[in-house]
């Protein structure tokens, strides 16, 4: 069988290695791919990213079935355009991908359905946002409505940056189309993790926990970035924690889109926060998987992947049942001088080690020129240990870290503490 999976990232990396590990596999494709996925022999990369390109490659090459990874494409209706032409793909359609590409739409779908969330209220006029700040004071959280690659929440800790950020999206327009509309949230404090589940439109099929790191600097400071790390399983999300997020969260957000006439299809992922008492707030969708969650996750994914996304195009989730590595997969990413504002591209990268049963090196930005691997992107690769507990995934990942070099590489030092820290 041949598969084609959309994207570039380490997070694409993973699910094509993963899926590829399947005995009926002839073929993954990647598209367009990365240095990484132009190394493994049984990964081969496309340079195709227009969608409707994609789906007569998929055609022409008789591609059994599609997996997306990045949210872009789908909020542009990949999934649609290919259900049109009888294409099988795994993902939300357009109007299913709004619960990520609209915060507005997400934020009122909560509130209709009863679904834990902050406080907030939408607006598109810059004097009536003024003014709900000054009613509601600092610390608040404005968030771009749209699409803005991570550039769009604003966590505003004084009543001045709240205002800034007004002015940034609906008034300069910084963030174009995205900011055109702000919704402006009730600040949550808590731990945060992510919670993510298959849907095949009525089935939910809960993959193992994870939690990522967020933040560029060790003890989580610093700007926000698109992720330093990840590790599963979180030990956070207790067994009891997992039942009401599934009971309170996911099992009425799917229902939800159903009744609503959207059903939803594809992996999603609610962003939670949980307070001191254990009560989870979702703070957002995404309509994908976690990019670096999806790399600790597939590296403990002991069931074939490919039966998986068979099962969820066929809408029978509720058949499978998944087997998980037991050990702790934790992931650090590497990335590039000057990320996230500014990462350069262009550094040599030396020493990957081939893979083992105990680590796995993903891709994101690399590319091979003149046969030589170098960075190209922001976050250049994820690093993957896997131990019996987390500190020794983590002095994994970090043995192997300590091999690979290339000109400016940041990565943290402390993935992991918060599981670490938490009394057993
Ligand atoms: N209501 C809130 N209270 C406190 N912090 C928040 C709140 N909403 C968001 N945040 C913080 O801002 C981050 C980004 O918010 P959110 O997940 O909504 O944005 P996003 O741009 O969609 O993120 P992602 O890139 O992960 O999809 C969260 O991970 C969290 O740390
Ligand atoms: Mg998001």
């Amino acid at each position: 069988m041949k598969i084609l999976v959309v994207g570039s990232g380490g997070r694409e990396h993973a699910l094509a290695w993963k899926i590829a590990q399947s005995e009926r596999i002839q073929m993954v494709y990647v598209a367009p791919g990365n240095g990484g996925t132009a190394l493994d022999a049984r990964l081969k990369n496309v340079a195709i990213t227009d969608p409707a390109a994609l789906a007569q490659f998929a055609r022409d090459e008789h591609i059994t079935l599609t997996v997306v990874g990045p949210e872009t494409p789908l909020a542009a209706g990949i999934v649609n355009l290919f259900r049109e032409r009888g294409l099988k793909i795994f993902g939300p359609t357009r109007e299913a991908a709004q619960l990520e590409s609209s915060k507005d739409f997400a934020k009122s779908f909560m509130q209709r359905h009863g679904i834990p969330t902050a406080e907030y209220q939408t607006f598109a006029d810059s004097a009536a946002a003024h003014a709900y700040l000054d009613q509601r004071g600092a610390p608040i959280v404005i968030k771009a409505d749209g699409l803005a690659a991570g550039k769009g929440v604003v966590v505003a800790m004084s009543s001045d940056e709240a205002h800034a950020a007004v002015d940034m999206m609906l008034s300069d327009n910084k963030l174009g189309d995205a900011g055109a509309r702000v919704v402006i949230e009730e600040f949550l404090e808590g731990e945060e993790a992510s919670f993510i589940v298959m849907v095949d439109g009525k089935n939910i099929l809960p993959l193992a926990t994870s939690q990522d790191h967020k933040r560029l600097l060790d003890q989580d400071l610093g700007p926000n970035t698109g992720g330093m790390g990840a590790y599963s399983p979180a030990p956070i999300v207790t067994p009891a924690l997992h039942a009401r997020v599934m009971r309170e969260i996911i099992i009425p957000t799917v229902h939800g889109m159903a009744k609503d006439g959207i059903p939803f299809t594809g992996f999603l992922y609610a962003g939670l926060m949980i307070d001191k008492a254990g009560n989870a707030k979702t703070l957002e969708f995404n309509c994908r998987m976690g990019d670096p969650e999806t790399q600790p996750i597939m590296a403990r994914l002991k069931t074939d992947l490919l039966s998986v996304f068979e099962h969820a195009v066929a809408g029978t989730l509720d058949t499978v049942e998944l087997e998980w590595d037991r050990r702790t997969a934790l992931g650090v990413v590497m990335a590039a001088a000057g990320y996230p504002d500014a990462p350069r591209k262009g550094d040599a990268i030396t020493g990957i080690p081939a893979e083992t049963v105990e680590c796995v090196t993903f891709h994101a930005g690399t590319t091979h020129i003149d046969g030589k691997l170098q960075t190209s992107g922001g976050r250049v690769l994820c690093v993957v240990g896997l131990g019996d507990s987390v500190k020794m995934a983590q002095k994994q990942a970090y043995e192997t870290i300590e091999q690979i070099g290339f000109d400016g590489a940041q990565y943290r030092s402390d993935i992991g503490w918060r599981a670490i820290k938490r009394p057993a």
